[in-house]
């Protein structure tokens, strides 16, 4: 029942300092109610009149304000930790929470914790990568906490570089399993190493998550210029190290070492695999300072800029992956939320961050805006919504 909250690792050291070195990167570098469909309503019914081959584009849609959410608060949801709470670090303004998604060709089915831990019974499901996966499993947390009887046998447990809540009435781990790179990196443990990453090496990681029933991957926030890649094992003296400036083929690297393991490992007939799209990453010069192109920003944006900060040739790579390895007879799903949170400019922790917990007794730095990661309830809860959509269709 109570939540093992204390023993978790506080990644938030990490997060402050990518958040930080990728603002700083990227000056380098470069930015009432609508119904919603029932249940029994076959989500994706209406796009198939119009359909591509693969059903509706839930990723092409635009924001609604909609009274009816947020589904949670922060109020009602003890698993939101400490990071993403941006009223308890200060926000006032709450419309941010209100904004609804609705893809142009059909509806999203509205969350059902219930339906999601019936379809989770006896399963694991976790996220593996970065920050932003992070800010996605929290989400997930607090769609479904509230929704459980209080008496719900409910523990959040720290296992390695595993954080997981594991539900006991429906023997359910949701799990978020931390490797930046993927790969094996001296940035796997609590503080920041210097982003050396050994890049055929992912077994490592693998053997925590390769009975999953689902796996979400992400990896983009921590490929940097400058990164240093590992051929042998870390500490050993046969070890070489080389500083690269540019990632791009490092990451192309990891990917088909991503790729091998799961075409060798997974189980094709169990084992459902989603990649998620970079979260833009809302940069450029603004009156408050260059990285603080979110601050003070309350309404969604309507128009179709996409944000240049978001790394293009990294996501060009993760989608060919996903080609090579569809010609495998291994599926992976792209998460492709990367232009749909671009829209939103106001949701972003920007300053209501854990750099300023102490409300009040320091004044607020716009330059010191998050504007990568984002506030709960908020965007993150949108991609939860599209992970559910798969997840529940047959
Ligand atoms: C489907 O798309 C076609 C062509 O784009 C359009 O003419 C038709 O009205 C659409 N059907 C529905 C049900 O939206
Ligand atoms: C992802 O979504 C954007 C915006 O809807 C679209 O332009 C892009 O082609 C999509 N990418 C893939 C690989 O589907
Ligand atoms: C969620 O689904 C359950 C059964 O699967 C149903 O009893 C419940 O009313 C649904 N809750 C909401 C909020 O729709
Ligand atoms: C609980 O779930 C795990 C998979 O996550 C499964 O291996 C195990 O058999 C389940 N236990 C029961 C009692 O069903
Ligand atoms: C969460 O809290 C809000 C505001 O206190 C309340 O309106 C809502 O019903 C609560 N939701 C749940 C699922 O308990
Ligand atoms: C809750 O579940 C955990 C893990 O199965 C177990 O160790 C613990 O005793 C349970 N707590 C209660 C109050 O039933
Ligand atoms: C980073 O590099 C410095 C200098 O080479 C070294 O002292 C330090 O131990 C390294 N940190 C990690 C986490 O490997
Ligand atoms: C990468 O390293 C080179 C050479 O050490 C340096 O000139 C360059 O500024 C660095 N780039 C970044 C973005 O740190
Ligand atoms: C997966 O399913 C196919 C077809 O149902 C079957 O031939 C194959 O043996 C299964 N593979 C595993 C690893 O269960
Ligand atoms: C940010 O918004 C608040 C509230 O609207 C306003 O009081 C403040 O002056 C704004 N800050 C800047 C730097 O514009």
């Amino acid at each position: 029942m109570a939540v093992g909250e204390k023993n978790m690792v506080n990644f938030f050291p990490i997060v402050a300092l990518i958040m930080f070195a990728i603002s700083i990167a990227s000056l380098f570098r470069l930015d009432k109610t609508i119904n919603v469909v029932s249940l029994d309503n076959p989500i994706f019914s209406k796009a198939q009149a119009n359909a591509t081959k693969n059903g509706c584009n839930l990723f092409s849609g635009r924001w609604i304000y909609d009274t009816s959410y947020p589904l949670y608060t922060e109020g009602n949801c003890s698993l939101i930790g400490d990071i993403f709470t941006c009223a308890k670090y200060g926000r006032k303004d709450s419309k941010y929470q209100n904004w609804r998604w609705q893809p142009h060709q059909c509806d999203l089915p509205r969350f059902n914790a219930t339906t999601l831990l019936e379809e989770l019974r006896n399963k694991k499901l976790i996220f593996v990568g970065d920050s932003l996966n992070q800010n996605q499993w929290r989400s997930l947390l607090c769609l479904i906490e509230p929704y459980l009887p209080p008496t719900t046998n409910k523990t959040v447990v720290l296992e390695g570089n595993l954080k997981k809540l594991y539900v006991k009435d429906y023997n359910t781990t949701i799990g978020l399993y931390w490797s930046p790179y993927l790969v094996e990196s001296d940035c796997d443990k609590k503080m920041p190493g210097n982003r050396t990453i050994r890049m055929n090496s992912i077994e490592k990681h693998a053997r925590h998550w390769s009975d999953a029933d689902i796996l979400i991957f992400d990896t983009f926030a921590w490929w940097r210029p400058n990164v240093t890649i590992l051929w042998g094992s870390f500490g050993s003296p046969n070890a070489v190290y080389k500083k690269v400036e540019s990632y791009q083929r490092p990451y192309e690297i990891v990917l088909n070492t991503w790729s091998e393991w799961l075409e060798y490992h997974i189980n094709r007939n169990k084992t459902r695999i989603f990649f998620a799209s970079a979260s833009p990453l809302r940069s450029g010069k603004s009156r408050w300072g260059s990285n603080a192109g979110c601050y003070n920003e309350t309404k969604p944006r309507s128009d179709d800029i996409y944000w240049r900060s978001h790394p293009k040739d990294l996501m060009k790579a993760v989608e060919s992956a996903i080609e090579n390895l569809k010609e495998k007879g291994v599926k992976v799903d792209y998460l492709n939320i990367t232009q749909l949170s671009t829209y939103r400019q106001d949701a972003y922790l920007s300053v209501y961050n854990l750099g300023f917990k102490d409300i009040g007794l320091k004044p607020r730095n716009p330059a010191k805006s998050d504007c990568l990661h984002w506030c709960l309830p908020g965007v993150p809860d949108v991609w939860n919504q599209i992970l559910y959509a798969y997840i529940i269709k047959p």
